[in-house]
Formats: structure tokens, C-alpha cells, sequence
């Protein structure tokens, strides 16, 4: 068995630059078994594609257990994101509903006017935290507006629930009162949820919550739990990778002066600023799957049972699928190739949601401070080898 002293996804080296030893990963053991872990590691990109297509070798069957453990929200029931097909195939339909192009076009005016009056509180400081001040709002406060509860309350709990959950995968590492913080703010979500989905069911709105509840009495198909379920992960999956991706835009456009400047003269540009970014620094470097029986793949042999993480953030910087990938570039041939959303069965639900979002945060930010820049040359990346965007990132305008 490979052991791996040298790569530990849990070091603040790693997680500050990864990139460099993902090279050494796929270009000398493309599947290896991560001690600091106890996981194997999936680098290449065909591999990571492979495993996206084959639900049956690598389940999802772990990720909640894997990703939150004892944080789980709602344990009683398997998330959809931990489903395989064919059970993951009947609620992945039902949520479908509420992400169809129609509705997220639908959603559009709505958006830009969220962002819009963030901005507006941000620019009124002659120096700002673009990360907390700004794009840390922007999805939370889409999401609460998805699921019809309260947009105050989505920049507040919304957002320090979903930044202790963040915290999950890291628990065997963290002191016990944040891991106290971390049980008071699951409680808190679930209670939250519990009472919005009871409300919605005697006062139904035109929102996902409302929506799910309907499916539940039309087909008796979702239960009161399921339906708690699919609000907290979409809670938790649309709340904090877009803001991430919002951030780390903005920091490659500030690296970027001439994509910069194109996109400021034909505004189209920056939706391939926001996938180009998708690729170069995606906002989730892994999924979590479980090898379902022993698996050989490049001279290693996966034990059935083993946790494995497939680093979506190597196989995007993969020389074998993108020419010099390291290098960010809006004009290169097959960038959506990109494994960003994952593939397969559990390609991310709010795909278009997240990009539109992001692509009308960065716009709008240039346009209302087009001569916007960094204070610091350098930036720090925030402390996740799971979750990838700026820990801050100040601005003047
Ligand atoms: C824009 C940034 C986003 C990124 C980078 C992202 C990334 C991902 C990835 C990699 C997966 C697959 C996980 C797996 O295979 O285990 C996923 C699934 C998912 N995402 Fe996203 N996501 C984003 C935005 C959103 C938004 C805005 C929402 C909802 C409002 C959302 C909700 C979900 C849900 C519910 C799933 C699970 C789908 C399933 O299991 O069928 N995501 N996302």
C-alpha cells in the first residue's frame, strides 16, 4: 500500500498552495492511499470521471457520515447527496422542479436587485472585506429567497450555520468549544427548518419549501424528514461554495489586468471569468464516495469499504485534458469540461443558480467601482483542504 507522509490535505502548507502536489499525485501515484485521512486519493481527471459514472463501484453512500459525521443535520434519513441510484433517481426528479432554467431565469431581476443593495452597504466604506462585506451575503441571501424564508435571517444564521458545518470534515482536529458552537448552530438549523416547513404546509407560498411539501401530499412520497433533509442540504450547498467562487473571480481578475479589462468593455465576459474560475481554483476540491467492493486501479488495489476522495480540484488542473492548466485563461478550448459540479447522477443541482449569481456579483461590483483594486498584493486562502475561495480579501474602490 502507498503511504503518503508528505501529502497531508490537513497542513495549512497544503491547503494554502495544493497544486503543486496534486501534479506530483497525478503524475507519480494517480490513486494513493492518504494516512492523515485514512482515505484513498482519485487525482487524474479520467479517473475522477470514471468514478462520477460509476455509482455502483464508488457510492455516495458515505458522504453525509463522511463529510458532517455527528454535525449531520438530519440523520434519521440518507441526504440525497449520500443516495445512489435508483433511490437518489425519485427525489433528485422532485427538487429538479425547483431548478429548472425557466425558474432560475425567473429568478434573474430578483438577483441582480439582492446584489445590487449589498452593494450599495459595501461601497459606502472607502475600504472593504470583499469576501465578508459582500460576497458571503450574496448566496445566503439568494437561498433564503429559494426557499422563502426571511432574507434577514439568511445573512445572519443562515450564514454561521453554514460556516460551522464548513468546519465538519476537519472535527477530529478542532477543540471542543467549537465543536460545542458547531452541535448548538445543527440544532439551531433543524429547529429552524422544522418550524418553516410545518408554517408552509398550512400557509404555501410560491417556494421551494412549499413546493416540496405539495409533492409530499400529491405522490405520499416524501416524508416530513425528507423534505427536512433536502432544505438543509440545499441550505448548506447553496449558501457557501458561491460565495467562494464570487471571491476567487474577483482575486483572478485583480491577477489578470487584460481579461479584466475585456470583460469591463463587453459585460458577456464574465460568465467565462465565473467557469474559467470554476476550473482554475474550484470552490470544492473533492467529493466523498465509498469503494463498494476492492478496486484496482493504476497498479493500486482500493479495499471495499475504503473512503475515497475524488480531488475534482486536481482533475481540473489535469496537463492530460488542459493545456497549461495552471494557467487562467477565458479564451481556452473546452474549459466547461471542467469536473467543478461534479458528474454523473449528483451533478450539482444549482449549477446555473451559483453561476448566475456569481457572474452578476463580479459584473456589478466593476461596474459600480470600475477602478476596484486589492490593498494587499497577497491574499490568504481560507483554512479547508475541502472548501477553496479567499479568507479575505480587502478592497478599495
Ligand atoms: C456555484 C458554486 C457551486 C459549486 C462549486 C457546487 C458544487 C457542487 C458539487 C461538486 C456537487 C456534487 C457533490 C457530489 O457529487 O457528491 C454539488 C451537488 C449539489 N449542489 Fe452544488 N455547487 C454550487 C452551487 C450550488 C447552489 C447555488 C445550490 C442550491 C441552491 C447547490 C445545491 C446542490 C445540491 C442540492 C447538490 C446535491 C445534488 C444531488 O446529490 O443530486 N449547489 N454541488
Amino acid at each position: 500500500m502507498t503511504t503518503a507522509v508528505d501529502f497531508n490535505p490537513l497542513s495549512p502548507e497544503f491547503q494554502q498552495q495544493p497544486y503543486p502536489l496534486y501534479k506530483q499525485a497525478r503524475d507519480e501515484t494517480p490513486v494513493r492511499f492518504i494516512e492523515a485521512l485514512n482515505a484513498w486519493g482519485i487525482f487524474r481527471y479520467e479517473d475522477c470521471a470514471y468514478t462520477f459514472k460509476h455509482p455502483e463501484l464508488f457510492s455516495a453512500r458515505d458522504f453525509i457520515a463522511n463529510a458532517f459525521g455527528e454535525f449531520d443535520p438530519v440523520p434519521e434519513v440518507p441526504s440525497i447527496i449520500a443516495m445512489d441510484p435508483p433511490e437518489h433517481t425519485r427525489l433528485r426528479k422532485l427538487a429538479n422542479v425547483a431548478f429548472t432554467p425557466k425558474v432560475i431565469r425567473g429568478m434573474q431581476d430578483r438577483i441582480e436587485k439582492v446584489i445590487g443593495d449589498l452593494l450599495d452597504e459595501a461601497q459606502q466604506k472607502d475600504e472593504f472585506d470583499f469576501v465578508s462585506d459582500f460576497a458571503a451575503y450574496v448566496p445566503v441571501s439568494v437561498t433564503a429567497e429559494i426557499l422563502g424564508v426571511d432574507a434577514v435571517l439568511g445573512r445572519g444564521d443562515f450564514k454561521r450555520w453554514t460556516m460551522d458545518l464548513i468546519k465538519a470534515p476537519s472535527r477530529t482536529a478542532l477543540p471542543a468549544d467549537e465543536l460545542a458552537q458547531m452541535k448548538r448552530s445543527v440544532e439551531e438549523l433543524r429547529a429552524y427548518f422544522t418550524d418553516q416547513i410545518a408554517y408552509r404546509r398550512k400557509n404555501p407560498g410560491n417556494d421551494l419549501i412549499s413546493a416540496l411539501v405539495h409533492a409530499e401530499e400529491e405522490n405520499q412520497s416524501l416524508t416530513e424528514t425528507e423534505i427536512l433533509s433536502l432544505v438543509a442540504l440545499i441550505q448548506f450547498g447553496g449558501s457557501e461554495t458561491p460565495s467562494h467562487l464570487i471571491g476567487t473571480s474577483m482575486w483572478e481578475l485583480f491577477q489578470q489586468p487584460g481579461t479584466r479589462a475585456r470583460a469591463q468593455a463587453d459585460p458577456a465576459l464574465f460568465s467565462e471569468v465565473v467557469d474559467e474560475t470554476m476550473r482554475h481554483q474550484s470552490p470544492v476540491h473533492f467529493v466523498f464516495q465509498t469503494a463498494t467492493q476492492d478496486i484496482a486501479m493504476h497498479g493500486e488495489t482500493i479495499p471495499a469499504d475504503s473512503l475515497v476522495f475524488s480531488f475534482i480540484g486536481s482533475a481540473n488542473r489535469d496537463e492530460r485534458v488542459f493545456e497549461n492548466p495552471d494557467t487562467f485563461d477565458i479564451d481556452r478550448p473546452g474549459k466547461n469540461k471542467h469536473l467543478g459540479f461534479a458528474r454523473g447522477a449528483h451533478y450539482c443541482i444549482g449549477d446555473m443558480l451559483g453561476k448566475l449569481m456569481c457572474g452578476s456579483a463580479v459584473r456589478q461590483a466593476l461596474q459600480r467601482m470600475p477602478a476596484l483594486h486589492p490593498v494587499e498584493p497577497d491574499m490568504e486562502w481560507m483554512p479547508s483542504f475541502w472548501i477553496r475561495g479567499p479568507k479575505e480579501l480587502r478592497v478599495a474602490p
